[in-house]
């Protein structure tokens, strides 16, 4: 197997730098590439403040300092000239198709055969990535949660024509990162299909808020009083405040692309659209559900409206974790609960549905019906309880 040494970290920016950082402080040389000299500029200084906050709280290997780790950074703005002995490429650059397949050819083009390609997308398919490019058996997702050195998931995809020695590269490389809250946890993801694992899994949770926020708009409840209903107890944020922080244009995008690639079901609802129309796109807009003219709301949640049960959500994503398994993205329902609490600082929904699938079958059917949603109707690996054997 290929051992790597060179990693080029293309696009520098909120995703990228963090990348950086965890490559580095395994021990890579990497050289950071991007088209904005002010990106390049805040990214150093990101990693500098990141290093130097290690070493003052004694975090770093002993006998190492910052300047061990920062002396191995480069930056460039030149990505031929770069992957000329990069063994890894990692890409978090805009999250545009025609973008990324552009600088994937570019790079298995102009670097030794052996270099892989991995890309950082959220959303799109590996193998279309690949798909104009001479080598795209070298080429594979790495999936990173944000911040990459915090957030404990790594999803290694595998594109339609990736290699198994490309895989294995990507997995090692993978579980070769540190992170700073825990052990790092590599999750193989076997098939390329939409969202992957974590993100799949939880997207239909979507077509519930959607409903429920149409409602409540109806019927003239007010955002906080939802709020409270939606909202785990010890959450950091409500739904609706983290909702309006991410931007209501980064769910509407979502639902969109996953109303193409799954099922119209999840096409955005009409406060959603409203809210794209309005520019209410939340933090970055000052206004969402919420006013952020003066800085991160504060709602009051002390009155709930009482019209969610949060125990459909779990039915929902458990229901799209058989899914996934009955399409083989993954072999074991362990996996996509390890998957969700790594990335995403929360239970998985599989485990309960365990033991709990005919109640939430029956819960299933009739969510189904009442939304007009076809979509939310248990898949047959749900309801025969047959997952329970996929651990
Ligand atoms: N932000 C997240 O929470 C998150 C999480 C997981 C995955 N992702 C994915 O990571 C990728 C990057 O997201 P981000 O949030 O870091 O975006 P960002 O906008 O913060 O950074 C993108 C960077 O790419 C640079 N860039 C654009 N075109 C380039 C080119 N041709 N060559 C080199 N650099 C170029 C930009 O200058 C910018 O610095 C996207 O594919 C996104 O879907 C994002």
């Amino acid at each position: 197997m290929v051992n790597v040494k060179n990693i080029v970290m293309l696009g520098f920016g909120d995703m990228g730098k963090g990348i950086a950082q965890v490559c580095l402080m395994a021990g890579y040389s990497v050289t950071a590439v991007d088209i904005s000299d002010d990106l390049i500029q805040k990214g150093l200084e990101y990693i500098k403040t990141g290093f130097e906050k290690l070493e003052s709280k004694a975090k770093l290997p002993e006998g190492s300092g910052a300047k061990d780790f920062l002396v191995k950074l480069k930056t460039s703005k030149d990505l031929i000239e770069v992957v000329k002995d990069a063994d890894l490429v990692i890409e978090a650059v805009v999250e545009k198709l025609d973008v990324k397949q552009k600088l994937c050819k570019d790079v298995i083009e102009n670097s030794p055969d052996h270099c892989i390609f991995a890309s950082n997308t959220s959303t799109m398919s590996i193998t279309e990535i690949a798909e104009n490019c001479s080598k795209p058996e070298n080429v594979i997702g790495m999936h990173f949660f944000n911040p990459a050195p915090l957030m404990r998931l790594i999803e290694v995809i595998r594109g339609d024509k990736t290699s198994d020695e490309s895989m294995n590269i990507g997995i090692e490389v993978s579980k070769s990162l540190p992170c700073l809250r825990g052990e790092r946890y590599v999750a193989r993801v076997l098939k390329d299909r939409p969202g992957f694992i974590v993100n799949r899994v939880l997207s239909p949770g979507s077509i519930y808020i959607n409903h429920i926020i149409d409602l409540a708009y109806e019927k003239g409840i007010p955002w906080e009083q939802v709020d409270a209903d939606l909202s785990g107890e010890n959450a950091p944020m409500s739904t609706l405040t983290l909702s309006d922080f991410t931007g209501r244009d980064i769910a509407y995008h979502g639902q969109l692309y996953y109303s193409e690639k799954l099922s119209p079901d999840y096409k955005p609802g009409k406060v959603l659209t409203m809210q794209m129309e309005q520019g209410d796109l939340g933090k970055k807009a000052g206004k969402g559900f919420y006013d952020w003219s003066k800085g991160r709301p504060q709602p009051d949640l002390s009155k709930k409206a009482g019209i969610v049960n949060r125990e459909i959500f779990v039915a929902i994503n458990a229901n799209e974790g058989c899914r996934i398994l009955e399409e083989g993205v993954v072999t074991s329902w362990k996996v996509i609960d390890d998957s969700i609490l790594a990335g995403m600082n929360f239970p998985g929904p599989m485990e309960y549905a365990s033991k709990n699938f005919k109640r939430l079958t029956v819960l299933l059917e009739e969510t189904s019906e009442k939304l007009g949603k076809s979509y939310l109707k248990p898949c047959d690996l749900f309801k025969s309880g047959k997952f329970v054997d996929m651990v």
